[in-house]
């Protein structure tokens, strides 16, 4: 894979890229029931179109709300309705696991020279609650959200705001790295580099903006940075 050329920061989304958000559903399927995978897609599902829909309304929420709308949506149509189940299934959501190659990626970027930082539509308390708990604190110089910005991601707002916080003032400069393929279309539209994750085995949406390298996992990034 060809290498990229002229990265000073590397830029990471977080949910699905970072940290495996189908684990609190997983860790709690006993409880949940049959429909637990079903609620789990779901919910993810329903967590993007609010965010996205909350955009287009301009009624902004952040994305600790979202997250809860969403999953009470996802139990309520499976007819799940055990007392306290919501809320552990979210307290587990402040305590996600990050996949197995994130730390030792994140070290190897940073050792060779390059900024690392989130950003992410998540709440700075959500965040941080999820960055300390993998214990990647030390491996971020920046972890930013979009509640500076009052707006989700894939606006181009969100995608600005990291260049102004890491005060680099072009785009190319940095490299974005996503397991989303929308977040990958909007951010590679924008401007950057993208790397996505391909994680799940999707396909690249039919929208614009194209990713520049498509990686199985973080432990090939720096190869390419
Ligand atoms: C993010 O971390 C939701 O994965 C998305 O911004």
């Amino acid at each position: 894979m060809e290498k990229l050329h002229g990265i000073r920061a590397c830029v990471f989304d977080a949910y699905g890229t970072l940290f495996d958000v189908a684990g609190p559903v997983a860790k709690l399927a006993n409880e949940i029931g049959p429909h637990a995978e079903d609620i789990s897609k779901l919910w993810r599902q329903k967590q993007l179109e609010y965010s996205w829909l909350r955009s287009l309304m301009g009624v902004h929420a952040d994305f600790w709300h979202v997250t809860g709308d969403a999953l009470d949506y996802a139990l309520d149509q499976f007819h799940v309705s055990e007392p306290g189940l919501r809320d552990e299934i979210l307290a587990l959501y402040l305590k996600l696991d990050a996949y197995p190659e994130v730390a030792d990626a994140l070290a190897v970027v940073k050792a060779k020279g390059k900024l690392t930082a989130i950003l992410s539509n998540g709440s700075p308390s959500m965040l941080d609650a999820a960055v300390r708990h993998a214990g990647l604190d030390k491996l971020f110089n920046m972890v930013l959200s979009v509640e500076d910005v009052g707006i989700y991601k894939p606006s181009r707002r969100v995608y600005r705001h990291a260049m102004q916080k890491l005060q680099i003032h072009d785009a190319p400069s940095i490299c974005f790295v996503t397991s989303n393929t929308w977040d990958s279309h909007g951010a590679a539209h924008f401007g950057f580099q993208v790397v996505r994750v391909d994680r799940f085995g999707w396909k690249d949406d039919r929208l614009p903006g194209k990713p520049a390298a498509l990686v199985k996992d973080l432990g090939e990034l720096s190869a390419l940075v």
